[in-house]
């Protein structure tokens, strides 16, 4: 197993580990800039390998901000291993997250972001966008980095299978295809809208926690996985 790190865009590195026995990725988004923030912790059991991947980008002293979209082994498990590696950090999230979770286990206490509000990193920006059950967990969120335009969609279009770094393949078809396997996703009247909204930041990339960093048109993308999830409730609902 080994962890793959490349620049996708100015300043933001795609650390991404394939675990063979699942057929199943899971990335982490390193943002550089004067305070470093890193979207998804990973799980504990493979810290030492993510830590190592980014400490050949930075050291890990320079971290400023673990941020991540929701209670989840992938996304939040080694949180605590991180604010002992690295001191400065500090774990940013919703205030949903912070007040159901990040509050009690986080060895630190946590910044909370409202819905909307800006980190100004030194050369980079991200916004925090709060996503409630969207794709799953009341406490969901994505950034929004704005200098490069790339949206950090959590488990948004999960795929199966290996990825290359950068796509243009439609994730759609992959996407609903995990969908109909994993059922990971939260089907209620708020899901469209809510990934409607995201389109809205009009993003150029689109930055995926298992699978590729999709630049395609992104817009178009979220709007048509709004459209699956609308005609999948509605099945449900006829
Ligand atoms: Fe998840
Ligand atoms: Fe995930």
């Amino acid at each position: 197993m080994e962890t793959v790190i490349d620049e996708v865009t100015a300043g933001i590195y795609r650390l991404s580990t394939h675990i063979e026995e699942a057929d199943f990725s899971f990335n982490q988004y390193l943002i550089d800039a004067e305070q470093p923030l890193l979207f998804h912790c990973g799980m504990r059991g493979v810290f030492p390998l993510i830590s190592a991947a980014v400490t050949k980008v930075m050291p890990l002293s320079r971290l400023r901000w673990i941020s991540f979209g929701h209670w989840e082994a992938d996304e939040s498990g080694a949180m605590n291993d991180w604010l002992t590696a690295a001191p400065q950090a500090q774990v940013a999230v919703g205030t949903v997250g912070c007040m159901l979770s990040v509050n009690d286990l986080a060895l630190r206490p946590p910044k909370p972001l409202e819905d909307g509000a800006v980190l100004d990193l030194g050369g980079k920006r991200v916004r925090y966008v709060a996503t409630p059950h969207v794709p799953h967990c009341w406490d969901a969120g994505v950034i929004f980095e704005e200098t490069t335009r790339t949206l950090c969609c959590g488990d948004l279009f999960t795929r199966v299978g290996k990825s290359p770094a950068l796509s243009t393949e439609d994730p759609i078809g992959a996407a609903m295809a995990a969908e109909d396997v994993f059922g990971a996703t939260a089907l209620t009247p708020n899901t469209a809208p809510t990934i409607r909204r995201l389109a809205q930041l009009k993003p150029q990339l689109l930055a995926l926690m298992h699978g590729p960093v999709y630049h395609g048109d992104c817009e178009r993308a979220l709007h048509d996985l709004a459209d699956c999830y609308a005609e999948r409730l509605q099945q449900v609902n006829s």
